[in-house]
């Protein structure tokens, strides 16, 4: 149904390039991520860590000894989808019983043990600060033993790991700037299999970012769960430094990332209505490279529901967010995520939403309906009472309203001319190139003599409500 595919297009499923190791082992690794950016992020780092101690990766799973899936709980269905896959590698272990199977990220940390005691679906599970012990699991598992790290960390944030960059189009790549999250919304399960919040410190943030751009990439995403609560204390690192220049908040590291180079895009991922302050704000207005999009999820437009969320703002609230980003930049693209059917969820809150939505037109959103998750604020506290058909009934009338204002905002770009990153070939075809533009909207035109990473200037044609189409023009 539509909530599968919209959540499918953030969920998509990576395997790997294949990765040289120096100091071959002879053992091959093969990868597998589900959900977030940041798992997607995590796996560069754990093929970081895995190639240095000698392993090749590789995309056949047949033909790999270590098969580790990085795992997603936000929703039961995200963890579905990876049980299903277990089952399919023990099966397949059958041909091949030395082969090591391995479950990270966060159902690892939801689940710990139990995936591999009771169910014995996996010989290993790492959590996602555990990722440097991971040579040393395998070897466990090699000498008979099942490993298990879950060990959640205050400090670990890989910040001087160089990610190996899996299924990478070599244009655009993810930059992780902070672990975890401390702001307990409700519903989310995050802050119990990523653990507290730490911000990553950003002379090795800019550094990645220049690296980045000396090899050829053309934009990056900082990411965190939070990336409005940024802020590094120079005092971690135990020296005695100018108070003035004490922290880095987000603002400020956007500014870094962006004085890398003019040429070099920067994108980030997510905000926080609560937290989201117009200092940020006019950053990005200051540096054209600095694209203009914010995903801002709302989850509800009633302000009872965001309460029972614990999102830490109000409807009104948010508007004046979004009153703020239209001032400062009026030509920002706006997203955001949607969770339908929440618990206690009336017929009058749930069109709350859609009367924020009608107001506020979004470019684009992540819709879901509410999937209770063990643990949680609302787990424990409130009943998941909003029945299934109600919660997809409400979904599909979110999502049917969205596909209207999208068609309406990809309408709008029909007839400007845009300034797109030639990313690569289009999906389907060699004779066409695709790119974004500043607002995150893909644009897909025929094939000129310019080569992905160069910036062009296409004056939009056509559209659908996920596409833009368009011609190159001399700007
Ligand atoms: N049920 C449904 N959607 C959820 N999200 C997070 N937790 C849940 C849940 N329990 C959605 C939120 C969040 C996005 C990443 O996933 O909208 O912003
Ligand atoms: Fe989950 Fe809320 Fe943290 Fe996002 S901000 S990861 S929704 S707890």
């Amino acid at each position: 149904m539509a909530e599968e595919l919209l959540a499918e297009e953030r969920q998509g499923e990576a395997t790997l390039v294949e990765a040289q190791s120096d100091l071959s082992n002879g053992k091959k690794l093969y990868l597998e991520s589900y959900g977030c950016q940041m798992n997607f992020s995590d796996s560069e780092i754990v093929a970081s860590i895995m190639t240095k101690a000698g392993y090749q990766t590789t995309r056949n799973s047949d033909e790999a000894d270590v098969v580790l899936i990085n795992t997603c709980s936000i929703r039961d269905n995200a963890e579905q989808r990876v049980r299903n896959r277990l089952t399919q590698f023990q099966k397949d272990k059958r041909n091949n019983p030395d082969k090591v199977i391995g479950i990270l990220g966060c159902m690892a940390e939801r689940l710990k043990s139990q995936l591999l005691e009771e169910e014995q679906l996996v010989d290993l599970v790492a959590g996602p600060d555990a990722y440097r012990e991971l040579p040393g699991l395998v070897s466990e598992v090699e000498s008979g033993q099942k490993a298990v790290n879950v060990l959640l960390s205050r400090e670990e944030t890989y910040a001087e790991i160089a990610p190996v960059r899996l299924d990478s189009n070599g244009i655009s790549a993810f930059i992780s700037i902070m672990r975890g999250c401390d702001n307990m919304c409700s519903f989310c399960v995050v802050p119990f299999t990523r653990g507290r919040e730490r911000s990553r410190d950003p002379e090795s943030i800019v550094a990645e970012a220049k690296d980045l751009f000396d090899k050829g990439y053309r934009e990056v995403t900082l990411l965190g769960q939070n990336v409005d609560s940024y802020r590094w204390n120079e005092n971690k690192k135990g020296e005695i430094i100018d108070p003035a220049k004490e922290t880095v908040n987000f603002a400020q590291l956007l500014e870094k990332v962006a004085l890398v180079h003019p040429d070099l895009r920067i994108r980030f991922s997510t905000s926080h209505p609560k937290d989201m302050t117009d200092e940020v704000l006019h950053t990005m207005a200051k540096y054209e490279n600095i694209c203009e999009y914010i995903h801002l999820p709302v989850q509800s437009g009633n302000s009872d529901v965001l309460k029972r969320m614990n999102r830490g703002y109000t409807r009104e609230w948010y508007f004046n967010r979004i009153e703020a980003i239209n001032r400062i930049m009026p030509n920002c693209g706006i997203s955001t995520d949607i969770i339908a059917g929440f618990c206690g969820e009336t017929e009058e809150e749930h069109k709350d939403t859609l009367s924020l939505m009608e107001e506020l037109r979004y470019d684009f959103a992540y819709m879901f309906y509410y999937s209770e998750r063990p643990k949680t604020l609302a787990a424990r506290k409130y009943e998941d009472s909003v029945s299934l058909e109600d919660k997809k009934r409400r979904l599909n009338e979110i999502i049917d309203l969205q596909m209207v204002h999208s068609l309406e905002s990809n309408k709008r770009a029909v007839g400007k001319t845009h300034k797109v990153l030639i990313e690569g070939f289009s999906k389907r075809s060699k004779e066409q190139y695709c790119g974004r533009n500043t607002q995150n909207v893909m644009i897909v035109f025929p094939k000129t003599e310019h080569k992905p990473g160069d910036y062009v200037h296409v004056k939009v044609t056509d559209c659908t409500s996920a596409t833009l189409i368009g011609e190159v023009i001399d700007a």
